[in-house]
């Protein structure tokens, strides 16, 4: 089939999308492939709650549809607006009372979870349920539902208690998010009560949200090969590994893209000065910026390493914070962005302000100073724990910053370790480390920075990663093949059932 003939309806349902709204990776993908996914043919629309930050962006939107809800109070209004200037429709479930506050889309101020995420996201959920079988007066009917994470993971659940409900797929962003609640909540949620049983929503005496995908959605898949086999170990499968080893037929990993029309050192508006891998020596200016930026010397051959992120320990933070205290004196400096908890903002800031010649921190979220770390710095850093995928490391080898990585996940997919053998043969693209140590970070550092001090070598690592392929267009095909499995089997039962009714 040529790409442009697909005429696959596509419902993709999630919580956050670039650049309507962003916590973490979850909103690069679903800012991305839906216009991949659009390139390719599919008729595709985003559902995302209207967040209080959305609303405030987009003033003036046409209601398309409203809607009440048995057992909420109230009218939800869908509105109808685009994903930037991205063509992709998007579709806004608008409930004041659950949706429109400000800030970001889980946490209130202090950074505690709103006490109420369970009754917000069932009531997302049970709207997309909705437009799924064609009940919001849209006059259109997915032929597959693709939800994202436990806030959207609801909708494969409610959908199986429809006999015509579309298939549906999941994807775990991260399994580590599970959205548990007590069973009092599911009781307060009106939702079926055949769902309370260790088959279906139960885990352990608890509501799980996550169980809705992992159990009812038609397929699943993960963001990466290694994390979807990883998952299906005790080590990191969170008491999960048995349910996803009993639908390991059905569970596959697909690799993140990269939004090129965001993240190009050849294009991007956020940067200072841009190039390619034919105009490296441009980078370089980059680097002089983020110094100043930071308020560190401005250097050009001190080895400067970088870090974006959420500062939890999925990440590993606490592994960097403890390296950060060996450097002093050495020809290396360090610049982060993040935000998290609130142990490791302290840590980072004390560390900075001990150090100012070799550490500068930022603390919050700031996309314009990512790119610019991004586009500046030699090496990025990324110790985590666990990934599913990881977007960072994408894009460090996009912008020709070389990654240093833990042997996980997406890390370990996505990353080629620096050999002899893997110089010679024109492979190599970053460090890979196995062991979430500060030793083992420690190491890995050490053998790039004594690569940084042959600048051949380094020059061609840069090249190598910035040549690399993590272009959306590839992963979108592998989904469509995976939504047009899913329609197949549907039309194949819709057949089988047929036969039978002539048959009584
Ligand atoms: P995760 O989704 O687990 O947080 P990813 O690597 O998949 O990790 O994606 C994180 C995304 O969020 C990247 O686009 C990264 O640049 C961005 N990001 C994370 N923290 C910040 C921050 N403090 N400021 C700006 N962007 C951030
Ligand atoms: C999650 C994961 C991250 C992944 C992102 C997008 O937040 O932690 O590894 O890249 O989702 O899929």
């Amino acid at each position: 089939m040529t790409s442009k003939q697909n005429n696959l309806k596509i419902l993709f349902s999630t919580s956050e999308a670039h650049p309507l709204i962003k916590t973490g990776g979850l909103a690069d993908v679903a800012g991305a492939l839906p216009a991949a996914l659009l390139n390719l043919g599919c008729d595709v629309r985003v559902v995302l709650p209207a967040y209080g930050d959305i609303l405030k962006k987009q003033p003036s939107m046409e209601a398309v549809a409203e809607m009440y809800l048995p057992g909420v109070p109230g009218m939800v209004t869908l509105y109808a607006t685009c994903l930037g200037d991205s063509p992709v429709e998007v579709l806004l479930v608008d409930h004041p009372s659950a949706f429109a506050r400000e800030g970001n889309p889980y946490l209130d101020g202090d950074g505690e979870v709103w006490p109420d995420n369970a009754e917000r996201f069932a009531l997302f959920s049970k709207v997309v349920q909705r437009i799924a079988l064609d009940q919001a007066q849209l006059d259109w009917k997915p032929d597959v539902v693709h939800c994202n994470d436990w806030q959207t993971a609801l909708v494969p659940a409610l959908l199986r208690q429809q006999p015509l409900a579309p298939p549906s797929l999941f994807t775990i962003h991260n399994l580590a998010y599970q959205g548990l609640f007590p069973q009092s909540t599911f009781n307060a949620l009106s939702l079926p009560a055949a769902l309370w049983s260790p088959d279906a929503l139960e885990f352990h005496g608890q509501l799980s949200f996550i169980k809705g995908g992992l159990v009812f959605a038609d397929c699943i898949n993960t963001v990466s090969a290694q994390y979807a086999n990883e998952i299906q170990t005790p080590e990191m499968g969170y008491g999960l590994e048995g349910l996803l080893q009993f639908r390991k037929n059905v569970l596959s990993g697909i690799v993140n893209g990269i939004d090129d029309s965001v993240w190009n050192p050849k294009t991007d508006a956020l940067i200072c000065q841009n190039y390619t891998s034919r105009t490296l020596s441009k980078k370089k200016a980059n680097k002089t910026a983020l110094q100043k930026r930071y308020k560190l010397p401005v250097e050009e051959d001190v080895f400067m390493l970088g870090f974006i992120g959420r500062l939890v320990e999925q990440k590993g933070i606490d592994l960097i914070i403890e390296f950060l205290k060996t450097i002093e004196n050495q020809a290396m400096q360090f610049c982060l962005l993040g935000s998290g908890d609130k142990k490791f903002e302290a840590a980072l800031l004390r560390l900075a302000g001990e150090n100012p010649k070799q550490l500068g921190v930022t603390i919050g979220y700031d996309e314009v100073i990512a790119h610019q770390i991004e586009a500046g710095v030699d090496a990025f850093l990324m110790p985590s724990r666990f990934e599913p995928c990881g977007l960072n490391q994408l894009y460090s080898l996009r912008y020709g910053t070389i990654p240093i990585v833990h042997n996980v996940g997406g890390l370990a997919d996505t990353v080629i370790d620096v050999t002899d053998e893997s110089i010679a043969n024109s492979t190599a693209t970053g460090f890979v480390f196995d062991q979430p140590t500060v030793t083992s970070l420690g190491e890995a550092i050490n053998r790039a920075q004594k690569r940084y001090r042959k600048p051949r070598t380094w020059h061609k690592l840069v090249r190598n990663g910035m040549n690399m392929d993590y272009s959306w267009h590839k992963s979108a095909q592998e989904y469509l093949k995976l939504y047009q499995f899913l329609q197949q089997e549907r039309e194949a039962q819709k057949s089988i059932q047929t036969i039978k009714l002539l048959k009584e």
